[in-house]
């Protein structure tokens, strides 16, 4: 499978974790369970984009300029998107306005990718390139820090 085939399916997933995110917002579960439940959301939303920096942004960074140049700016995003949840770790924080401003921001970010980055990684990168994403060619790296 295509790198940017798994990073789709992976987006899916994350969706629904978002999805049920902005539910028990709606049932108005308590501010302290929502940070709780987040560090769930942060962890597989973080091992799905350092899988993406290294996979996808890298290659893709090396490419052309004009690669560069969009890589530089799906990477503030990862970078945006990181530092609400770390201010969302703050017991004194409000999770009620930065859940929606992480969920609305990385949804955003997902279809961005899979209408402009993706379709250009398939242009630009070759086939080897993007068919490296089996397992072993990366073992043990997911949840690295
Ligand atoms: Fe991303
Ligand atoms: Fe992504």
């Amino acid at each position: 499978m295509r790198i940017t085939e798994s990073l789709k399916i992976e987006h899916q997933l994350l969706r629904q974790m978002m999805d049920t995110m902005s539910r028990w917002m709606t049932e108005g579960v308590e501010p302290d369970k929502l940070r709780e439940r987040a560090v769930m959301l942060e962890a597989a939303i973080n091992c799905h984009a350092k899988r993406e920096e290294r996979q996808l942004y890298a290659p893709l960074n090396d490419h052309s300029e004009i690669a560069h140049d969009l890589v530089i700016m799906v990477e503030r995003v990862h970078l945006e998107v990181r530092k609400l949840f770390e201010a969302l770790a703050d017991p004194t924080s409000e999770p009620k306005q930065l859940l929606p401003r992480i969920i609305d921001f990385t949804g955003a970010h997902f279809t961005e990718e899979e209408t402009g980055l993706f379709p250009l990684a398939e242009k630009l990168l070759e086939q080897k390139a993007l068919e490296a994403d089996s397992p072993e060619a990366s073992p043990h790296q997911e949840w690295d820090t």
